[in-house]
Parts: structure tokens; sequence; C-alpha cells
């Protein structure tokens, strides 16, 4: 359903030994996501994992290569054309408003104002829907609160592909299962393809497939048996596949 042909993210490194050379966040990656399936994608901070997901809904624009999604070549397609088609993201770390509810939010990403389903969709989120719909969506929020306001957000437009980037980060231990829960029932249900950017072990039980990113390439696709001795070798790191071709001492300060 989605199909990533030779994606390559570069950037310009500005200062440095190599400054005014190219940078490659994301190393041409090849890679199909099955329709209705839920992927797990981890890795080290930095290897790429946010840089992919804001590919994918084209936030950032590709060096090289093209992304299809259902059939159709939705590279050169702006954010706005993308989530029209069916694609969400919720952000690692989401955008606060000054002005806006969450009622407002809600109502946007659901195109309904009936207080009953916005109710509901409120409570799934393991939010106290009376104290929490006319809150403001600004800097008065607690992290986690903001966190699971993107989610129910998210969850409202009845993505045909959603994409969670951190969903748990900040989260307090008791909402953490019932979110897992939450995203696991919506792609059962729902059949919504799902991508959860994630560190945390819980989301990678439930997965069909693990994918571990490292270096802006994926290292690994498969279960969790396989994933975790991998995720434990502490040899992984941000610059494997090593350019020099080897690690030494340096390579562990
Ligand atoms: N526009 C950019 N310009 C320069 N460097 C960038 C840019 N975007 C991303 N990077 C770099 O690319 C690397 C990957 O960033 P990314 O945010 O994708 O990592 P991540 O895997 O999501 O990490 P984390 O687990 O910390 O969220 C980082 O080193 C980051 O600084
Ligand atoms: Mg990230």
């Amino acid at each position: 359903m989605l199909e990533l042909k030779d994606l390559v993210f570069s950037v310009d490194e500005k200062d440095g030994e190599n400054g005014g050379q190219k940078i490659e966040i994301i190393k041409g990656i090849d890679y199909s996501f099955e329709k209705g399936k839920f992927y797990a994608v981890t890795g080290p901070n930095g290897s790429g994992k946010t840089t992919l997901a804001r590919l994918i809904m084209g936030i950032n624009k590709e060096t090289s290569g093209s992304i299809i999604f259902e059939g159709e070549d939705i590279t050169g397609l702006s954010i706005t054309e993308r989530a029209k088609l069916g694609i969400s993201y919720s952000f690692q770390h989401p955008a606060r408003f000054k002005g806006i509810t969450f009622r407002d939010l809600l109502a946007i990403a659901g195109e309904t104002d009936d207080e009953e389903k916005l109710l509901s969709i409120v409570r799934r989120m393991g939010i106290c829907p009376l104290s929490f719909l006319d809150k403001p969506v600004d800097s008065t929020l607690s992290g986690g609160e903001i966190k699971k306001i993107e989610l129910a957000t998210t969850i409202a437009r009845n993505p045909k592909l959603a994409i969670y980037d951190e969903p748990d980060t900040g989260i307090d231990l008791w909402t953490i299962m019932p979110m897992v829960n939450l995203l696991k029932n919506e792609q059962e249900e729902n059949g919504t393809t799902t991508i959860v950017v994630s560190h945390n072990k819980s989301f990678f039980e439930v997965a069909d497939t693990i994918l571990i990113l490292n270096g802006g390439a994926i290292i690994y696709e498969g279960d969790m048996e396989g994933a975790l001795p991998m995720l434990a070798d502490f040899r992984i790191c941000n610059f494997i596949p090593c350019e020099r071709g080897e690690m030494d001492a340096r390579c562990f300060r």
C-alpha cells in the first residue's frame, strides 16, 4: 500500500571538515508496507526515524527517489494532498496553538461537531472528556496531555495510513497499555495501516513487523525475537554502516 523506492534525503553540511558536502540522512530506502499491517519502527536517536516519517507525510522533501501510495505516485504531492488521500501523521513534538481548543482540533480532524462523536473519541484515549474538550491547545498543557490530544486528532481523521512518531513519550504508565491497545484495535477493526515509531517494547509485541533503522538505512525487518538481540547489541551505533568500514575503540567513547 506504501512503497518507498530508493528514497534519499540529504542535507548540506555547513561546518566542520566536510563543510559544503552532502550528508545523507536517509540513504536510499527501498521498502513496501503492506495494507492493514502494524509496523513498529525503532532505532537509535538520530537514526532517521522522524525524517522518514516526515518524508512519507510530505513535510520533508526527498532529495531523490519516489513514494507510491495505493498505486499512485505521491512524490510531488503536498501534505494536504497526502492527507486527503488518507495519510495522517502524529508529530513527535506536537504544535501548540493559541486560541484553539481541543474541541476545535477534533472537529476539524473528524469533520464533525457532533458532541457524542467527539466525546467518544476522547474517552477512547483515556482522557477525561468533560474536563479536556474545551481546554486550549496552548502552552498551558502538559507534555503528556498534548501527546494524547495529538493522538486523538490523528485517530479522529480515520486515516488509511496512520504514522505515530513516539506516541508514548511523556505518557503516564497507566495510559501506555490502553494506548497500545487502542492503536492495535484501530488497525484490526478499521484496517488502518499503522506505523509506530517507538522505543517501547509494548509496541513491538503487537507489531506484525519490526523495522530497525540505523544510520538512515533499514538494517532489520522481522519479528521481535530477531529484533531484541540486535537492539541489545552495543555495537549498533549511528555510524553503521560505517563509512570507514571498520570500528575501533574510538567508536565507543
Ligand atoms: N533538515 C535537517 N538538517 C540537518 N540535519 C538534519 C535535518 N533533519 C534531520 N537531521 C539530522 O538527521 C538525523 C536524524 O534525525 P531524526 O530526527 O530523523 O532522528 P530520529 O531517529 O527520529 O531520532 P530520535 O529517536 O531522537 O527522535 C539527526 O542527526 C538530525 O540532526
Ligand atoms: Mg524522532
